[in-house]
Protein backbone atom coordinates (compact mmCIF):
# COMPACT_ATOMS: atom_id res chain seq x y z
CA UNK A 1 0.00 0.00 0.00
CA UNK A 2 0.82 3.69 -0.74
CA UNK A 3 2.51 5.27 2.44
CA UNK A 4 3.41 8.76 0.78
CA UNK A 5 2.92 11.42 2.91
CA UNK A 6 1.68 13.66 0.26
CA UNK A 7 -1.80 12.54 0.77
CA UNK A 8 -1.10 13.63 4.23
CA UNK A 9 -1.04 17.15 3.01
CA UNK A 10 -3.30 19.86 2.41
CA UNK A 11 -6.15 18.85 5.23
CA UNK A 12 -8.00 21.63 7.22
CA UNK A 13 -7.76 23.07 10.87
CA UNK A 14 -9.09 19.51 11.91
CA UNK A 15 -6.94 17.46 10.35
CA UNK A 16 -9.38 16.73 7.43
CA UNK A 17 -8.26 15.48 4.12
CA UNK A 18 -9.43 17.66 0.95
CA UNK A 19 -10.71 14.66 -1.35
CA UNK A 20 -8.99 15.87 -4.29
CA UNK A 21 -5.16 15.13 -2.24
CA UNK A 22 -6.30 10.92 -1.84
CA UNK A 23 -4.20 8.05 -3.67
CA UNK A 24 -5.82 4.69 -3.53
CA UNK A 25 -6.71 2.08 -1.64
CA UNK A 26 -8.30 -1.24 -2.56
CA UNK A 27 -11.69 -2.39 -1.07
CA UNK A 28 -12.11 -5.90 -0.95
CA UNK A 29 -15.34 -6.45 -2.74
CA UNK A 30 -18.01 -9.43 -3.01
CA UNK A 31 -16.85 -12.36 -4.88
CA UNK A 32 -20.61 -13.15 -6.08
CA UNK A 33 -22.73 -11.72 -7.84
CA UNK A 34 -24.71 -10.77 -4.17
CA UNK A 35 -23.52 -9.08 -1.40
CA UNK A 36 -22.26 -6.16 0.21
CA UNK A 37 -18.91 -4.15 0.97
CA UNK A 38 -19.10 -1.88 3.88
CA UNK A 39 -16.38 -0.12 6.42
CA UNK A 40 -17.54 -0.41 10.48
CA UNK A 41 -15.33 2.18 12.88
CA UNK A 42 -16.08 3.21 15.99
CA UNK A 43 -14.97 5.09 19.37
CA UNK A 44 -13.56 8.20 18.90
CA UNK A 45 -14.39 9.72 22.23
CA UNK A 46 -13.89 13.58 20.46
CA UNK A 47 -13.47 16.07 22.90
CA UNK A 48 -12.20 14.27 25.65
CA UNK A 49 -11.46 17.12 29.17
CA UNK A 50 -7.81 16.30 29.21
CA UNK A 51 -5.83 17.95 26.55
CA UNK A 52 -3.33 15.91 24.33
CA UNK A 53 -4.85 12.69 24.02
CA UNK A 54 -5.06 12.87 20.37
CA UNK A 55 -8.52 11.83 19.34
CA UNK A 56 -9.22 14.08 17.21
CA UNK A 57 -5.79 13.72 14.89
CA UNK A 58 -6.90 9.90 15.08
CA UNK A 59 -9.82 10.04 13.93
CA UNK A 60 -9.01 12.19 11.04
CA UNK A 61 -6.45 9.78 9.94
CA UNK A 62 -8.89 7.04 9.92
CA UNK A 63 -10.91 9.23 7.81
CA UNK A 64 -8.34 9.77 5.50
CA UNK A 65 -7.40 6.01 5.40
CA UNK A 66 -11.63 5.97 4.57
CA UNK A 67 -11.71 8.46 1.65
CA UNK A 68 -8.94 6.62 0.14
CA UNK A 69 -10.95 2.96 -0.20
CA UNK A 70 -11.64 2.36 -3.75
CA UNK A 71 -14.39 1.86 -4.72
CA UNK A 72 -16.05 3.94 -1.74
CA UNK A 73 -18.09 1.71 0.59
CA UNK A 74 -21.25 1.35 0.42
CA UNK A 75 -22.32 2.03 3.49
CA UNK A 76 -20.67 3.16 7.17
CA UNK A 77 -21.20 1.61 10.57
CA UNK A 78 -20.33 3.54 13.55
CA UNK A 79 -20.20 1.60 16.49
CA UNK A 80 -20.69 4.22 19.48
CA UNK A 81 -18.67 6.53 21.70
CA UNK A 82 -18.61 9.10 18.95
CA UNK A 83 -18.89 12.46 21.55
CA UNK A 84 -16.45 12.28 25.08
CA UNK A 85 -20.33 13.17 26.33
CA UNK A 86 -19.29 12.49 29.88
CA UNK A 87 -17.56 16.02 30.85
CA UNK A 88 -17.10 17.28 34.66
CA UNK A 89 -19.17 20.66 33.64
CA UNK A 90 -22.46 18.40 32.38
CA UNK A 91 -21.57 14.65 33.60
CA UNK A 92 -22.55 12.41 33.00
CA UNK A 93 -24.73 14.01 30.26
CA UNK A 94 -27.67 15.56 32.17
CA UNK A 95 -26.80 18.42 30.96
CA UNK A 96 -29.20 18.58 27.62
CA UNK A 97 -28.27 21.43 26.42
CA UNK A 98 -24.42 21.23 26.62
CA UNK A 99 -24.85 17.69 25.08
CA UNK A 100 -26.97 19.69 21.97
CA UNK A 101 -24.01 21.36 21.92
CA UNK A 102 -21.76 18.94 22.34
CA UNK A 103 -23.27 17.20 18.82
CA UNK A 104 -23.87 20.78 17.58
CA UNK A 105 -20.15 21.61 17.17
CA UNK A 106 -19.07 17.71 16.03
CA UNK A 107 -20.82 16.70 14.09
CA UNK A 108 -19.95 18.99 11.00
CA UNK A 109 -16.34 19.46 12.35
CA UNK A 110 -14.88 16.18 12.84
CA UNK A 111 -17.45 14.34 11.53
CA UNK A 112 -17.79 16.16 8.49
CA UNK A 113 -15.22 13.44 6.30
CA UNK A 114 -17.93 10.93 7.10
CA UNK A 115 -20.71 13.35 5.80
CA UNK A 116 -18.77 14.08 2.78
CA UNK A 117 -18.17 10.13 2.26
CA UNK A 118 -21.75 10.88 1.07
CA UNK A 119 -23.10 7.00 1.81
CA UNK A 120 -25.57 5.68 4.49
CA UNK A 121 -24.56 5.76 8.29
CA UNK A 122 -25.90 2.83 10.58
CA UNK A 123 -24.96 4.40 13.99
CA UNK A 124 -25.63 3.15 17.51
CA UNK A 125 -24.75 4.89 20.72
CA UNK A 126 -21.96 3.84 22.97
CA UNK A 127 -21.84 4.51 26.74
CA UNK A 128 -20.40 7.92 25.92
CA UNK A 129 -23.09 8.92 24.14
CA UNK A 130 -25.79 7.69 25.93
CA UNK A 131 -25.89 6.78 29.54
CA UNK A 132 -29.00 8.73 31.27
CA UNK A 133 -32.37 9.56 30.08
CA UNK A 134 -31.83 13.19 29.01
CA UNK A 135 -28.72 11.93 26.72
CA UNK A 136 -31.14 9.38 25.12
CA UNK A 137 -33.60 12.30 24.28
CA UNK A 138 -30.63 14.41 23.00
CA UNK A 139 -29.53 11.32 21.06
CA UNK A 140 -32.96 11.26 19.65
CA UNK A 141 -33.93 15.03 18.54
CA UNK A 142 -29.82 15.14 16.82
CA UNK A 143 -30.53 11.24 15.18
CA UNK A 144 -33.93 11.67 14.42
CA UNK A 145 -33.70 10.34 11.20
CA UNK A 146 -33.15 6.63 13.06
CA UNK A 147 -35.87 4.11 12.57
CA UNK A 148 -37.87 4.41 15.31
CA UNK A 149 -38.70 0.49 15.43
CA UNK A 150 -36.96 -1.12 17.82
CA UNK A 151 -38.28 -2.33 21.50
CA UNK A 152 -40.96 -0.31 23.25
CA UNK A 153 -38.45 2.17 24.92
CA UNK A 154 -36.18 2.17 23.18
CA UNK A 155 -37.03 3.74 20.28
CA UNK A 156 -34.83 5.79 17.76
CA UNK A 157 -31.99 4.00 20.02
CA UNK A 158 -32.09 0.32 19.06
CA UNK A 159 -33.61 -0.49 15.56
CA UNK A 160 -33.28 -2.36 12.41
CA UNK A 161 -32.97 -1.93 8.85
CA UNK A 162 -33.81 -4.36 5.77
CA UNK A 163 -32.37 -3.45 2.59
CA UNK A 164 -32.38 -6.29 0.04
CA UNK A 165 -30.36 -9.43 1.17
CA UNK A 166 -29.24 -7.41 3.89
CA UNK A 167 -30.70 -7.22 7.30
CA UNK A 168 -28.80 -4.49 9.86
CA UNK A 169 -30.03 -4.54 13.38
CA UNK A 170 -28.17 -1.68 15.78
CA UNK A 171 -28.92 -1.80 19.85
CA UNK A 172 -28.26 0.34 22.16
CA UNK A 173 -26.88 -1.77 24.76
CA UNK A 174 -27.23 0.97 27.81
CA UNK A 175 -30.72 1.85 27.10
CA UNK A 176 -31.93 3.11 30.04
CA UNK A 177 -35.28 0.85 30.04
CA UNK A 178 -33.50 -2.50 30.45
CA UNK A 179 -32.36 -1.15 33.99
CA UNK A 180 -29.05 -0.38 33.75
CA UNK A 181 -27.77 2.29 36.21
CA UNK A 182 -24.79 3.15 34.86
CA UNK A 183 -22.57 1.46 31.68
CA UNK A 184 -19.99 0.54 34.22
CA UNK A 185 -22.59 -2.64 34.91
CA UNK A 186 -21.93 -4.04 31.40
CA UNK A 187 -24.10 -4.03 28.51
CA UNK A 188 -27.82 -5.74 28.21
CA UNK A 189 -30.27 -6.89 25.16
CA UNK A 190 -33.58 -7.28 24.89
CA UNK A 191 -33.29 -10.88 23.43
CA UNK A 192 -36.79 -11.39 22.98
CA UNK A 193 -36.77 -8.38 20.32
CA UNK A 194 -33.65 -9.25 18.34
CA UNK A 195 -34.80 -13.34 18.56
CA UNK A 196 -38.35 -11.93 16.59
CA UNK A 197 -36.44 -9.67 14.12
CA UNK A 198 -33.99 -12.01 12.82
CA UNK A 199 -37.08 -15.00 12.56
CA UNK A 200 -39.08 -12.48 10.69
CA UNK A 201 -36.09 -11.85 8.24
CA UNK A 202 -34.91 -14.75 8.12
CA UNK A 203 -34.95 -14.94 4.43
CA UNK A 204 -32.50 -11.95 4.53
CA UNK A 205 -28.91 -13.31 3.40
CA UNK A 206 -27.01 -10.94 5.24
CA UNK A 207 -27.53 -10.17 8.67
CA UNK A 208 -25.12 -8.05 10.62
CA UNK A 209 -25.99 -7.35 14.52
CA UNK A 210 -24.29 -4.03 15.81
CA UNK A 211 -23.57 -3.39 19.72
CA UNK A 212 -21.37 -0.99 21.57
CA UNK A 213 -19.90 -3.82 24.00
CA UNK A 214 -18.21 -6.80 23.15
CA UNK A 215 -20.09 -9.75 24.27
CA UNK A 216 -16.79 -12.31 24.76
CA UNK A 217 -14.11 -10.86 26.27
CA UNK A 218 -11.51 -9.36 24.16
CA UNK A 219 -7.69 -9.75 24.91
CA UNK A 220 -7.93 -10.85 28.76
CA UNK A 221 -10.20 -7.35 29.48
CA UNK A 222 -13.12 -9.44 31.09
CA UNK A 223 -14.50 -7.26 33.79
CA UNK A 224 -17.98 -6.13 33.35
CA UNK A 225 -17.69 -2.45 32.34
CA UNK A 226 -15.45 -4.15 28.83
CA UNK A 227 -18.40 -6.53 27.69
CA UNK A 228 -21.54 -7.32 27.93
CA UNK A 229 -23.28 -9.21 31.40
CA UNK A 230 -23.06 -12.90 30.90
CA UNK A 231 -26.90 -12.39 32.28
CA UNK A 232 -27.70 -10.82 29.12
CA UNK A 233 -24.96 -11.96 26.78
CA UNK A 234 -25.37 -15.47 26.87
CA UNK A 235 -29.01 -15.47 25.97
CA UNK A 236 -28.11 -13.10 23.35
CA UNK A 237 -25.39 -15.22 21.75
CA UNK A 238 -27.68 -18.41 21.28
CA UNK A 239 -30.22 -15.41 19.57
CA UNK A 240 -27.37 -14.94 17.42
CA UNK A 241 -26.12 -18.31 16.96
CA UNK A 242 -29.02 -20.09 16.30
CA UNK A 243 -29.95 -17.40 13.43
CA UNK A 244 -26.40 -17.90 12.16
CA UNK A 245 -26.07 -14.49 11.87
CA UNK A 246 -22.80 -12.80 9.53
CA UNK A 247 -21.53 -11.28 12.27
CA UNK A 248 -21.87 -9.35 15.41
CA UNK A 249 -19.94 -6.18 15.28
CA UNK A 250 -19.03 -4.10 18.50
CA UNK A 251 -16.56 -1.28 19.72
CA UNK A 252 -16.02 -0.30 23.06
CA UNK A 253 -12.28 -2.08 23.74
CA UNK A 254 -9.58 -0.06 21.93
CA UNK A 255 -8.74 -2.93 19.63
CA UNK A 256 -9.03 -4.86 16.67
CA UNK A 257 -10.19 -8.12 17.38
CA UNK A 258 -11.83 -11.18 15.55
CA UNK A 259 -13.01 -14.63 17.51
CA UNK A 260 -16.08 -16.80 16.58
CA UNK A 261 -18.63 -18.56 18.79
CA UNK A 262 -21.18 -21.06 17.90
CA UNK A 263 -20.15 -20.61 14.20
CA UNK A 264 -20.13 -16.70 14.78
CA UNK A 265 -17.76 -14.10 14.40
CA UNK A 266 -17.83 -11.04 17.04
CA UNK A 267 -15.75 -8.41 15.35
CA UNK A 268 -14.71 -5.71 17.93
CA UNK A 269 -13.28 -2.35 16.61
CA UNK A 270 -12.86 0.32 18.74
CA UNK A 271 -9.92 1.89 16.80
CA UNK A 272 -11.90 5.74 15.45
CA UNK A 273 -9.08 7.25 17.48
CA UNK A 274 -10.16 6.85 21.84
CA UNK A 275 -6.68 6.71 23.54
CA UNK A 276 -7.30 4.85 26.31
CA UNK A 277 -5.70 1.39 28.50
CA UNK A 278 -2.06 0.70 28.33
CA UNK A 279 -0.14 3.07 25.65
CA UNK A 280 -3.57 4.46 24.42
CA UNK A 281 -4.62 1.16 22.84
CA UNK A 282 -5.33 -1.81 24.94
CA UNK A 283 -2.94 -2.76 24.62
CA UNK A 284 -0.41 -1.00 22.85
CA UNK A 285 1.96 -1.71 20.79
CA UNK A 286 -0.49 -4.70 19.80
CA UNK A 287 -3.18 -2.72 19.27
CA UNK A 288 -3.43 0.51 16.99
CA UNK A 289 -6.12 3.72 15.80
CA UNK A 290 -7.76 1.95 12.41
CA UNK A 291 -10.96 1.27 11.08
CA UNK A 292 -12.03 -2.47 8.88
CA UNK A 293 -13.00 -2.77 5.75
CA UNK A 294 -14.77 -5.60 4.85
CA UNK A 295 -16.63 -7.65 2.30
CA UNK A 296 -19.75 -10.26 2.61
CA UNK A 297 -20.76 -12.54 -0.29
CA UNK A 298 -22.18 -16.26 -0.89
CA UNK A 299 -18.78 -17.28 0.19
CA UNK A 300 -18.44 -15.88 3.10
CA UNK A 301 -16.95 -12.76 5.46
CA UNK A 302 -13.36 -10.96 4.23
CA UNK A 303 -12.09 -7.51 5.92
CA UNK A 304 -8.88 -5.91 5.66
CA UNK A 305 -7.89 -3.94 8.93
CA UNK A 306 -6.15 -0.90 8.06
CA UNK A 307 -4.21 1.39 10.28
CA UNK A 308 -4.22 5.27 10.03
CA UNK A 309 -1.65 5.43 7.27
CA UNK A 310 -3.07 3.16 5.42
CA UNK A 311 -1.34 0.22 5.75
CA UNK A 312 -3.51 -3.66 6.44
CA UNK A 313 -2.33 -4.89 9.01
CA UNK A 314 -4.14 -7.47 9.69
CA UNK A 315 -6.76 -9.66 7.60
CA UNK A 316 -9.53 -12.21 7.91
CA UNK A 317 -12.15 -14.45 6.37
CA UNK A 318 -14.39 -16.75 7.37
CA UNK A 319 -15.46 -19.50 7.15
CA UNK A 320 -11.95 -20.40 7.82
CA UNK A 321 -10.07 -20.71 4.87
CA UNK A 322 -8.44 -24.13 3.10
CA UNK A 323 -5.09 -23.03 3.26
CA UNK A 324 -3.01 -21.48 5.41
CA UNK A 325 -4.65 -23.07 8.72
CA UNK A 326 -3.19 -25.83 10.74
CA UNK A 327 -6.29 -28.61 11.81
CA UNK A 328 -6.39 -32.14 13.49
CA UNK A 329 -9.21 -34.57 13.91
CA UNK A 330 -9.20 -36.65 16.71
CA UNK A 331 -11.49 -39.33 17.91
CA UNK A 332 -11.65 -41.25 21.48
CA UNK A 333 -13.32 -44.03 22.76
CA UNK A 334 -14.79 -43.20 26.39
CA UNK A 335 -11.69 -42.89 29.05
CA UNK A 336 -11.29 -43.08 32.17
CA UNK A 337 -9.72 -39.86 34.36
CA UNK A 338 -6.72 -38.44 34.51
CA UNK A 339 -4.86 -35.46 35.26
CA UNK A 340 -3.65 -34.59 31.98
CA UNK A 341 -3.29 -35.83 28.01
CA UNK A 342 -1.23 -34.67 25.79
CA UNK A 343 -2.51 -35.33 22.26
CA UNK A 344 -0.40 -33.21 20.26
CA UNK A 345 2.98 -31.37 19.98
CA UNK A 346 4.85 -29.68 17.66
CA UNK A 347 8.43 -28.87 18.54
CA UNK A 348 10.93 -26.60 16.44
CA UNK A 349 14.44 -27.74 17.21
CA UNK A 350 15.88 -27.95 20.48
CA UNK A 351 13.51 -25.05 21.51
CA UNK A 352 12.63 -24.96 25.34
CA UNK A 353 8.96 -25.70 24.29
CA UNK A 354 6.84 -27.11 21.94
CA UNK A 355 5.70 -24.23 19.74
CA UNK A 356 2.04 -25.87 19.46
CA UNK A 357 0.88 -28.10 22.42
CA UNK A 358 -2.70 -29.71 22.73
CA UNK A 359 -3.69 -31.18 26.18
CA UNK A 360 -6.89 -32.11 27.98
CA UNK A 361 -6.01 -31.23 31.95
CA UNK A 362 -8.06 -32.24 34.78
CA UNK A 363 -10.38 -34.83 35.95
CA UNK A 364 -13.19 -33.05 34.10
CA UNK A 365 -10.97 -32.15 30.73
CA UNK A 366 -10.75 -29.49 29.46
CA UNK A 367 -9.05 -28.97 26.03
CA UNK A 368 -5.69 -26.62 26.41
CA UNK A 369 -3.67 -25.14 23.91
CA UNK A 370 -0.60 -23.79 24.12
CA UNK A 371 1.32 -21.75 21.41
CA UNK A 372 5.34 -20.70 22.34
CA UNK A 373 7.23 -17.91 20.32
CA UNK A 374 10.76 -18.23 20.76
CA UNK A 375 11.12 -14.63 21.16
CA UNK A 376 8.91 -14.98 24.38
CA UNK A 377 10.11 -16.11 27.86
CA UNK A 378 7.26 -18.23 28.15
CA UNK A 379 4.16 -20.19 26.12
CA UNK A 380 0.39 -18.39 26.19
CA UNK A 381 -2.15 -20.97 26.73
CA UNK A 382 -6.19 -21.29 24.82
CA UNK A 383 -8.58 -23.19 27.28
CA UNK A 384 -11.96 -24.55 26.60
CA UNK A 385 -14.32 -26.66 25.84
CA UNK A 386 -14.96 -29.09 28.25
CA UNK A 387 -15.02 -32.44 26.71
CA UNK A 388 -16.79 -35.36 28.46
CA UNK A 389 -15.02 -38.24 27.98
CA UNK A 390 -17.42 -40.60 30.05
CA UNK A 391 -18.37 -41.36 26.39
CA UNK A 392 -16.72 -41.31 22.87
CA UNK A 393 -15.80 -37.90 21.33
CA UNK A 394 -14.38 -36.44 18.03
CA UNK A 395 -12.90 -32.81 19.05
CA UNK A 396 -11.28 -30.64 16.21
CA UNK A 397 -8.57 -28.03 17.08
CA UNK A 398 -7.52 -25.53 14.05
CA UNK A 399 -5.25 -22.57 14.40
CA UNK A 400 -5.48 -19.79 11.98
CA UNK A 401 -2.67 -17.53 12.85
CA UNK A 402 -4.27 -14.66 10.32
CA UNK A 403 -7.24 -14.33 13.55
CA UNK A 404 -5.17 -13.29 15.80
CA UNK A 405 -6.38 -14.43 19.29
CA UNK A 406 -9.16 -15.52 17.98
CA UNK A 407 -7.46 -17.68 15.49
CA UNK A 408 -7.16 -20.88 17.83
CA UNK A 409 -10.73 -22.88 17.23
CA UNK A 410 -12.03 -25.57 18.47
CA UNK A 411 -15.34 -27.99 17.26
CA UNK A 412 -16.45 -30.80 19.49
CA UNK A 413 -18.23 -33.60 17.03
CA UNK A 414 -20.11 -31.45 14.58
CA UNK A 415 -20.99 -28.56 16.66
CA UNK A 416 -19.98 -25.34 15.00
CA UNK A 417 -16.49 -23.56 15.61
CA UNK A 418 -15.41 -21.59 18.73
CA UNK A 419 -12.41 -19.72 19.59
CA UNK A 420 -10.79 -20.52 22.57
CA UNK A 421 -10.59 -18.06 26.18
CA UNK A 422 -7.44 -16.70 25.91
CA UNK A 423 -5.78 -13.12 27.55
CA UNK A 424 -3.55 -12.24 24.87
CA UNK A 425 -3.78 -9.81 22.04
CA UNK A 426 -2.15 -12.49 19.63
CA UNK A 427 -2.47 -15.63 18.11
CA UNK A 428 0.24 -17.88 16.31
CA UNK A 429 2.82 -15.33 15.49
CA UNK A 430 5.90 -17.56 14.32
CA UNK A 431 5.32 -17.85 10.82
CA UNK A 432 6.62 -21.46 10.23
CA UNK A 433 4.68 -24.31 11.49
CA UNK A 434 6.49 -26.85 13.80
CA UNK A 435 8.86 -29.30 12.09
CA UNK A 436 8.33 -32.14 13.93
CA UNK A 437 5.13 -33.82 15.68
CA UNK A 438 4.29 -35.92 18.19
CA UNK A 439 0.59 -37.44 18.38
CA UNK A 440 -0.93 -39.21 20.98
CA UNK A 441 -1.31 -43.23 20.48
CA UNK A 442 -4.32 -43.11 22.74
CA UNK A 443 -6.30 -40.32 21.53
CA UNK A 444 -5.58 -40.73 18.06
CA UNK A 445 -5.47 -37.82 14.89
CA UNK A 446 -7.95 -39.22 12.47
CA UNK A 447 -7.35 -35.90 10.14
CA UNK A 448 -4.82 -33.56 9.35
CA UNK A 449 -4.74 -30.64 7.41
CA UNK A 450 -3.11 -27.32 6.51
FE1 LIG B 1 -17.34 2.64 25.00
Amino acid sequence: MATSLSRFQGYDGVGNLRVSESTTLRSLLPRTETGCHFVAYGDCCIGPPEPGRGHEEHLAAVHRVMHQLDPRPEFVCFLGDLIWGLTREHGPNHDGESLRQEWAVKLPREMKPLTDLDVPVFRIPGNHDTMTSVSETVWREVFDEIPQNGPEGQEGLTWFERRGDLLIIGISVYAMNMGSPFTMMGGRVDCDWVDRVLTEHSDAKFKFVLGHSPVHPVNGYTAPKWGMLPEFGEPFWAVLARHQVTAYLCSHVIAFDFQVHDGVPQITTGGAGTSSGPGGCMPAPDEYHHCVQLAVDDIGLRGQVLDTDGTVREEFQWPLPADGIMKWSFKSDSLPPKPSRVLLTGQSGKEAYPRIRVSLDGYQPRLNVTLYDPADVYPCSWHGPEIDIRHPFELTVAIDPTLGPGGVLARVGNEPYSSLTTDVPFGFKVNTWPEKWDVSTEIPVVEMAD
